[in-house]
Formats: C-alpha cells, structure tokens, sequence
C-alpha cells in the first residue's frame, strides 16, 4: 500500500519517526509521499527524502493555509526547489475558507501560479480543500484542458462532486474520516469511479478509528484500506492493488 499524503517531517514525529517508518513498512506500506506546507517545512521534509530515498517521496509547493501577505517570497521558493530538486508532485496546493476568510484571493493566485508550475515541470498537483470543494472544481477546470492531473486529497463531498472531479481525470484521495461513525463519506465511497480512488492518512491528522483524536502515521493506512474493503465488498488485496495501481498512474512511480 501507498500512504499518497502524510506530513511526517513534523514536530509530532519528531522523537520517533524512524520507529513510524519502521511500523509502516510492517504493517505494509511500500511508500510513503509527502506533501510540502511552505518554506519552513521544506528543510525537515528534504531530510527525511535524504535518509529514506526508497520509502519516502517529497512533493513542493504552498499551503492555501499559508497563502497570505508573504505569497511572493512562498511561490519564489517553490519555483526555486521545482527547479533544484526532484519532486514527484507539486503540493499541497489549493483553498481553505474554514478558517479564514481574509485570504481567498490571495489563495486562488496561489493555486493558479502553482499550476502553471505543475505544468511546466510536468508534474501532478495535490489539492486540499475545506469548505470549497465546488469553487475549486471551477479553479482546476481551465487547467485540465491544458494536460493537468491531480488528487483532491482528504475528499470530503457528495456522490455528484466525486463525479464532476474524476470526470476531470482527477482522483479522489481517501482518509480516516471514512472510518468514523459521523463521518457521512462512507455513504459516498460506494459509489466513487474505483479506478481514480487513491489511499492517504494525511498524518499526523485525522486518525481513523480506533485511533480517533490521537496522532496519526502511515501504518494506519491499513485500517482505511480495511474500511474500503468492506464499503466496496470486496477484499483488502483488491482495494491494495487498485489504489496502488491508481497511485502509480497518477504519480508516475
Ligand atoms: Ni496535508
């Protein structure tokens, strides 16, 4: 299995991430891909590629969290990593009206620089977005017909905006929250395209059950893959080789 969306460059892993690593591969995760947040994340990220090229894979890029007054010196960096490094996407980009509205604008010109840059380095994006799923469908829209490709990560929506997205070519990353009682995702995931279906935990957050409210890490991949399985009918062999398979396409790995 592939954890395609996991921050452990960060603090919560400072102390152990070598055993989390470790537990990841045990519990049989193959690869671990790491988005970026912005230029202060960007060191310990590149530290953890250094130490584990074969399990864990960087992406570059900014944030819609921390798309605000200082955008210019953020996207300057990105472009300037794009150019010196290699990066299997350009993430984590997008929007986020959850918790601040100030900066909307200020994301989307983000978001819109990122992909460009996406494009240009022939890579595919990883979207987040909280409480904007269907303004930024409208944003990714003119992007697609000039080749681009992505995942919106931790997807959250409704049956109909899975179909809008994956008719785009985009894939729908699939976290913890399909574990949760509440989580109202399990009733969508039925009947999402499985071919566009990627696996993530989006560590160190949102921990699926039973680890709910705890920190959360790679190994737990599994108890996703376990919950898809069973909203799917299927095995967890089956769900481990498609969104592997998915992954792979998507990512060229
Ligand atoms: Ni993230």
């Amino acid at each position: 299995m592939i954890d395609t969306h996991a921050h452990i460059y960060l603090e919560e892993f400072a102390e152990d991430v070598e055993t989390v690593i470790q537990s990841a591969k045990d519990a049989g995760v193959t690869k671990i891909l790491m988005p970026n947040i912005d230029s202060t994340t960007t060191e310990d990220m590149m530290q953890l590629v250094e130490k584990y090229p074969e399990t864990c894979y960087p992406m570059m890029g900014l944030h819609p969290c921390s798309a605000k007054i200082d955008n210019e010196r953020e996207l300057k960096h990105v472009e300037k990593m794009l150019n010196e490094h290699t990066f299997i996407a350009v993430g984590e980009i997008g929007t986020d009206l959850y918790w601040d509205k100030t900066f909307w604008s200020e994301q989307q010109e983000a978001f819109n620089i990122q992909c460009e840059l996406a494009l240009m380095h022939n890579l595919p994006i990883v979207i987040h977005c909280r409480e904007t799923i269907d303004e930024t469908i409208e944003l990714v829209n003119p992007w697609v017909d000039k080749g681009l490709n992505g995942v919106f990560h931790c997807f959250g929506g409704s049956v109909e905006q899975g179909e809008k997205i994956t008719k785009l070519g985009f894939y729908l990353g699939i976290g913890g929250i399909s574990t949760f009682k509440n989580g109202g995702i399990d009733k969508v995931i039925p009947f999402l395209d499985k071919s566009k279906v990627l696996l993530e935990t989006d560590s160190p957050y949102l921990s699926p059950v039973p680890h709910r409210g705890k920190r959360n890490e790679p190994a737990y991949i599994k108890l996703i893959a376990e919950r898809i399985a069973e909203l799917w009918e299927t095995s967890l062999d089956e769900v481990d080789s498609v969104t592997t398979m998915n992954t792979e396409r998507l990512f060229k790995l």
